[in-house]
C-alpha cells in the first residue's frame, strides 16, 4: 500500500484508529490486516498487557470464517520489557555474527530482534500447536508487530483468566485436567509454554485455552527446558491447589518430563501417529 493510500485508509476508519491505543506500530498493523480484507472494524481494546495490547476485531467472514478476531500487537521497542530472556533461546543458533553480538549486547538493532523473534516465536508456535488441535487460539495472519488470531470469549466480553474463575470443585477438577493434558499435548509437539500460568489460560463455556506463547521453548534444544516445564507446572498447581485441587507438581511434571524423553527415543518409523 502506498503512503497516500495508507493514510486516506486511515482517515476513513477514523473510527476504528479512535478504539487503539495512541501508537503507530497498532495502526500500521491494523491497517494490513484491514487491507489484507480480513477485519473490517475494531471493536474495542481487550487488555492491555506487559508486552501487547489485545483488541477485538470484527472479522471479514468470507476471507476468514470468523465473525470475530482478536489482533495482538506488540508495544514499541521502548515500552517492552526487554528482561534477559537469554535463557529462553538456549540452544538456538543465530548464524548472523552481527545479530548475535546485537542481541547480547542489547543495542537497539539488538532489541528490534528480539521483538521480531518474539512475534515469529508465538506466531509459529501458535501454528503448529493448533494444526495439531492444541487449545490454542488458531493464528490467521502476522505482521512483525502483530498477530491476528481466533478471539476467545462473545461480543460481550472475552474470556476470564482462570485466575478470575471461581469454578465448583468439580469444575475446578475439570479444567485441572484440561491444563495438563494441554501441557501435554504441547510437549508431544516439542513446546514448552515457558510463561504458564492462571493469567495466560482462559477460561470459555467451561473449555481452557492456552495464549501467549512467545516465551515458548523447544524441549530439545533448550538445556532448562525440564526446569521451565517444571516451573509451568508448579505455578498451576499453585493456583489449583487455591480452589480445592491438590496434586504432586514434581511427580506430574517428571512423569511428562519422562514421557516426552521416551517417546522421543522410539525410532520414527515406529511411532504410532499419536491422536491428540
Ligand atoms: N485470543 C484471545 N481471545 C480473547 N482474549 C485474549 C486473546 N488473547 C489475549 N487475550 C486477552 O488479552 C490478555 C493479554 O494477552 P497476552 O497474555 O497474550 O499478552 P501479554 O501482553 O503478553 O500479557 P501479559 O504480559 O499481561 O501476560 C490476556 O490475558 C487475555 O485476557
Ligand atoms: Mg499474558
Amino acid at each position: 500500500m502506498t503512503g497516500a493510500a495508507a493514510s486516506t485508509n486511515r482517515k476513513d476508519r477514523a473510527l476504528d484508529t479512535d478504539r487503539l491505543n495512541d501508537d503507530e506500530a497498532e495502526a500500521t498493523a491494523l491497517d494490513h490486516f484491514l487491507g489484507e480484507g480480513l477485519v473490517t472494524d475494531v471493536v474495542r481494546i481487550i487488555k492491555t498487557g506487559k508486552e501487547a495490547s489485545v483488541h477485538l476485531c470484527r472479522a471479514n467472514r468470507s476471507t476468514t470464517g470468523e465473525d470475530l478476531l482478536a489482533f495482538k500487537v506488540y508495544h514499541p521497542l521502548d515500552r517492552r520489557d526487554f528482561r534477559d530472556e537469554s535463557i529462553y533461546r538456549d540452544g538456538e543458533w543465530i548464524k548472523e555474527r552481527r545479530v548475535r553480538v546485537a542481541l547480547k549486547k542489547k543495542t537497539r538493532f539488538g532489541r528490534e530482534v528480539q521483538g521480531a523473534l518474539w512475534v515469529m516465536r508465538e506466531w509459529e508456535t501458535l501454528r503448529t500447536l493448533s494444526d495439531a488441535g492444541a487449545p490454542v487460539p488458531r493464528p490467521l495472519a502476522a505482521t512483525e508487530d502483530a498477530i491476528l488470531m481466533t478471539y476467545v470469549g462473545d461480543l460481550e466480553a472475552p474470556a476470564s483468566q482462570l485466575r478470575s474463575v471461581r469454578p465448583s470443585r468439580e469444575e475446578a477438577r475439570d479444567l485441572f485436567e484440561q491444563v495438563m493434558r494441554a501441557i501435554e499435548l504441547l510437549l508431544i509437539r516439542n513446546v514448552i509454554h515457558g510463561d504458564l500460568s492462571a493469567y495466560n489460560v482462559l477460561v470459555w463455556e467451561g473449555r481452557a485455552v492456552v495464549i501467549d506463547l512467545h516465551q515458548a521453548v523447544d524441549p530439545r534444544k533448550n538445556r532448562h527446558a525440564e526446569a521451565m516445564l517444571q516451573r509451568d507446572v508448579d505455578r498451576v498447581c499453585e493456583h489449583f491447589e487455591r480452589v480445592g485441587v491438590t496434586s504432586s507438581p514434581s511427580r506430574i511434571a517428571s512423569d511428562l518430563w519422562n514421557g516426552w524423553r521416551f517417546a522421543d527415543l522410539v525410532p520414527e518409523e515406529l511411532r504410532v501417529e499419536l491422536e491428540i
